[in-house]
């Protein structure tokens, strides 16, 4: 599918987030990656935000986001975090599993928000062991309905990525096919929605 609105429209902004924080992960090689995918494809603005250079508590406060609203006091070391997640057209979340599902990370950092993700689409990069990451995106697609944001078709899965990458990248170049089709299927929902949400504002 070609992307029409390269060149017409401004770029679409892009916030790849690296939900693992673990000692030693693997997550920031799959983001760089994706990352160079993104901007290969040509449109998208592309940032990375990495959960583990954010301050992200489990402690949340007495008053849920949804009502607090612009008042909701979040912690200084998140202010990258929510600035990135407000000015977003568009989200990649980068997901290993644990234990059939995705890190905590992931989800405090989810939970601190709740009008940033709205009426925007997200696609998903699962990997891991043998689930390749199943479990986790598919809690992640139930959990951000829920916060009205529109989660993405396509995906990709790295199962046994230890025997997969080398040096940085997968070893099935059919994989950038993979990638391009998410990327042209991110792109078509970011150019509507953003259309849609300067039209009016989204009923949350
Ligand atoms: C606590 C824990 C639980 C895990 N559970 C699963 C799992 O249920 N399914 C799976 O495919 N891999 C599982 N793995 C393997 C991870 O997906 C793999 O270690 C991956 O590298 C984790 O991502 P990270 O390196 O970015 O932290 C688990 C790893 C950990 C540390």
């Amino acid at each position: 599918m070609e992307n029409t609105q390269r060149g017409t429209e401004a770029p679409h902004r892009l916030v790849i987030i690296v939900g693992s924080v673990r000692e030693g992960r693997f997550g920031p090689t799959v983001a760089s990656w994706v990352a160079e995918q993104a901007r290969d494809h040509g449109g998208f603005e592309v940032d990375v935000v990495d959960l583990a250079e954010v301050d992200v508590p489990l402690v949340l406060p007495a008053v849920p986001p949804l009502l607090a609203g612009d008042d909701y006091p979040r912690p200084a070391g998140m202010a990258r975090l929510t600035a990135a997640l407000e000015g977003a057209d568009a989200f990649i979340i980068v997901t290993p599993e644990y234990n059939h599902s995705y890190p905590a990370s992931l989800k405090a950092a989810i939970d601190w928000h709740f009008t940033q993700w709205a009426a925007k689409p997200v696609a998903f990069v699962g990997y891991g062991g043998a689930s390749g990451g199943r479990h986790a995106v598919l809690h992640l697609e139930n959990v951000l309905s829920e916060l009205h944001a529109v989660p993405i078709r396509d995906g990709l899965s790295f199962p046994s990525y230890f025997t997969t990458w080398q040096d940085g990248r997968p070893l099935d170049t059919a994989t950038e096919g993979y990638a391009k089709t998410l990327l042209d299927q991110l792109s078509w929902w970011t150019s509507a929605l953003r259309t849609a949400r300067d039209a009016a504002p989204y009923p949350a």
